[in-house]
């Protein structure tokens, strides 16, 4: 896909990973459509994205809100469709009372912010992408989910596993010039992230892995965007990058 004018939306696009794609993207040449529930941090990214001489439109949009995602998809109809959608919303939270333990609406939240919200939202894109034989969209899983071992949040490791096979299951949409792809990074080197590393003990930092960039994992974005094959997922874990479980 030729990136330069594609219209490429990224969900969370405000702060956290989601900023630094938005950024990526539109020195590609991309017109981003940041889409955030925090309407001043949409704004603020993408008034950065302008100054830098690159086009951004903001949008109030909370992924688990599906009216939000209606209007998302109608306003990109007016800058003439999604060429490219990033889902990037997601998270557990970091809440104290896990899966089982944890209420039924809590639990199923995470589900629905990190895989019900990313496979609507492509719902709603595909018509518009099978019409003209085109469009990618790249999802962001998680170590959490290809991972074996016990996770703090069973539903965050459940939903961006069935993230992964989600994309691995519309392979064939390749076929209709449809590319659905996804990266799976480990814990990424945001300023949170940083500040966390910090405090830990040294000996508990020397048995992890170095924290991904931010940088990698946009250029990742970028590269899928760019000519992904669909299915195809790509793990940035441990220092190195794979390419796994695609046809
Ligand atoms: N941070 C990591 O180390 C890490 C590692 C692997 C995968 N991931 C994945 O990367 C993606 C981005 O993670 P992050 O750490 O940047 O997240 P984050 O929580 O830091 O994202 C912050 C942004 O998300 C927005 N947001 C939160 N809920 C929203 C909603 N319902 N609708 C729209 N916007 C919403 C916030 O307003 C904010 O601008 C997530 O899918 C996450 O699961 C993160």
């Amino acid at each position: 896909m030729e990136l330069t004018g594609a219209v490429a939306v990224v969900t969370a696009g405000g702060g956290g990973l989601g900023a630094h794609l938005v950024h990526a993207l539109a020195r590609e040449g991309c017109h981003v459509v940041v889409a955030d529930r925090d309407a001043d941090a949409a704004a603020r990214v993408a008034e950065e994205v302008r100054d830098g001489g690159g086009r951004a439109t903001d949008v109030r949009c909370d992924v688990l809100v599906d009216d939000d995602l209606r209007a998302l998809v109608d306003l990109t109809r007016g800058l003439g469709g999604v060429d490219l959608l990033v889902a990037n919303a997601g998270g557990w939270g970091g809440a104290s009372e896990q899966y089982p333990g944890a209420e039924v609406g809590d639990w199923s939240a995470v589900l629905d912010l990190n895989l019900r919200a990313p496979m609507l939202l492509l719902q709603l894109c595909l018509p518009s992408m099978r019409a003209r034989g085109t469009g990618a969209v790249v999802t962001v899983a998680s170590s959490a989910g290809v991972e074996a071992g016990a996770y703090g949040s069973p539903p965050y490791a459940a939903a961006k596993a069935g993230l992964v096979r989600i994309t691995t299951s519309l392979a064939d949409l390749g076929a209709e010039g449809v590319r659905v792809t996804t990266v799976v990074p480990g814990w990424i080197g945001l300023d949170r992230a940083h500040r966390e590393w910090d405090a830990l003990p040294e000996d508990e930092r020397a048995g992890l892995p170095a924290l991904v960039p931010p940088s990698l994992v946009a250029a990742e974005v970028v590269a899928l965007a760019r000519d992904g094959a669909g299915g195809r997922v790509v793990t940035l874990l441990d220092g190195e990058r794979r390419e796994v479980l695609h046809p």
